[in-house]
């Protein structure tokens, strides 16, 4: 069934929206066509394609792309479809390859694109083919790179990457600056699991604060018991350090602020966070003024922000050095990748704290992110039922809200962040422009 702009209006009102942004495949086929296909999405980090041929597939949207490396060195996202029948020529999720020959008929792409072989060619003279026509060519995709963060836009509408990102980028420039080699690099591999929801509830739940004290309650309360056993003067643990602050109080959570931006991008934390009070790792102080002196190095290190969300695609930690990107599979279907990043020219013991984190907050076994995949399941289910019709995103608003940047700022349990991101869905979803 076709919507209507009016339509789509009636389902966003500036305190709650309706139910139906979760359930209806064909508001999730709009958003793919309008969001997903129409702005920045994240793909991936130069240090994933470091050599020349290195490359990684990802889809943008539904639409499958290829980011490569090319023997000069440049980073081109392409298309990954064959101009000949239209197969992926790039099959696997990443690799390294001289050329993409594709799997059925054996037309053959240089990594920049352009279309170098083709089998048995005499049967095409005297027709329109011709190798050095760049319709031919695997089709270049538009694409940005922030300080090693690589971004597609099916669209060549709209603004360039930074403006795109804006003042939300200083999480990224964080990230980055809490290396003493002000250098960043993906370590290890990814853990990529499917999430049985909408992709917007894994979105919405990332600057939720109301809910990790009711969420996560029973391994913060765990947590909380076992640092009251151990003996006086006993060293802390990464572990408790990680864990504890997911049972923080409504009040520190308040404190910790949110601050929302345009394009639904926004961030919880500044200077106190879920982050803030890890114990310091022998070295990393002392290598970080090293490079920056002891004021700049005090200062990178006061930035504690929790997540950072990119609408749509892209949330980072910049504080634990993680980043997790989202993919819709289907309107109850989305598959989240997390991926760890290593600080150039810090101590071991901080991949080992991210890794750590990792394990414990983000993956498919932690104590804490399967508390999170409950909520999303049981969102999903039971917004498909019907009973309640609206979703309610009404706390604070218009309350201790105030400019920074180009941003607002409010307090952290307020529900902006939601407001902020569905004003922003509702943006792109009623222009129903052309992608060009
Ligand atoms: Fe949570």
């Amino acid at each position: 069934m076709s919507k209507t702009i009016e339509d789509i209006k009636a389902l966003v009102e500036p305190t709650r929206i309706h139910r139906s942004l979760y359930t209806d495949p064909d508001l999730f086929n709009l958003e793919m066509e309008r969001i997903f296909e129409r702005t920045w999405v994240y793909l991936g980090h130069e240090s994933q394609v470091r050599e020349p041929g290195d490359y990684l597939t990802v889809n943008v949207g539904r639409r499958p792309v290829i980011m490569v490396r090319d023997k000069d060195g440049n980073i081109n996202v392409l298309h990954n479809q064959c101009t000949h029948r239209g197969a992926k020529v790039a099959g696997k999720t990443c690799g390294n390859a001289r050329a993409f020959r594709c799997c059925y008929h054996g037309w053959t792409f240089k990594t920049d694109g352009t279309l170098i072989g083709v089998p048995h060619k005499d049967g095409y003279e005297q027709t329109n083919f011709d190798i050095k026509d760049p319709a031919f060519s695997l089709k270049v995709v538009r694409s940005e790179n922030y300080r090693g963060f690589v971004f597609a836009n099916l669209s060549e509408e709209g603004p360039d990457l930074k403006t795109f990102l804006g003042d939300a980028a200083s999480s990224i420039d964080n990230m980055i600056e809490r290396s003493p080699e002000g250098a960043i690099e993906i370590t290890g591999g990814v853990l990529r699991f499917r999430h049985n929801c909408n992709w917007k509830l894994f979105v919405d739940n990332l600057n939720d604060t109301m809910h990790p004290m009711v969420t996560h309650q029973s391994v913060g309360d765990a947590c909380q018991a076992y640092v009251d056993e151990l003996p006086e003067g006993a060293p802390k643990t990464n572990e408790a350090d990680i864990i504890s602050p997911f049972g923080s109080s409504y009040q520190m959570f308040d404190e910790m602020g949110v601050s929302v931006g345009p394009h639904g991008h926004a961030f919880t934390g500044g200077e106190e966070s879920i982050h803030s009070n890890y114990m310091d790792i022998p070295g990393y102080m002392e290598s970080m003024e090293a490079t920056y002196g002891p004021e700049k190095a005090r200062q990178i290190l006061s930035i504690n922000r929790h997540n950072t969300i990119y609408y749509p695609s892209l949330t980072i930690k910049g504080a634990i050095q993680s980043i997790r990107i989202v993919r819709p599979i289907s309107v109850n279907e989305t598959e989240i990748e997390t991926w760890t990043f290593r600080l150039k020219g810090a101590p071991d013991e901080m991949l080992h704290r991210t890794m750590l984190y990792s394990r414990l907050i983000n993956s498919p076994s932690s104590m804490v992110g399967s508390d999170d995949l409950e909520a999303y399941v049981r969102l999903q289910e039971g917004l498909m039922s019907g009973g309640t019709e609206w979703v309610d995103m009404s706390r604070f608003i218009g309350r201790e809200e105030h400019p920074e940047g180009n941003m607002t700022r409010a307090i952290g349990t307020s529900d902006i962040s939601l407001r902020n991101q569905y004003a922003a869905w509702l943006d792109y979803m009623t222009h129903e422009k052309e992608v060009a």
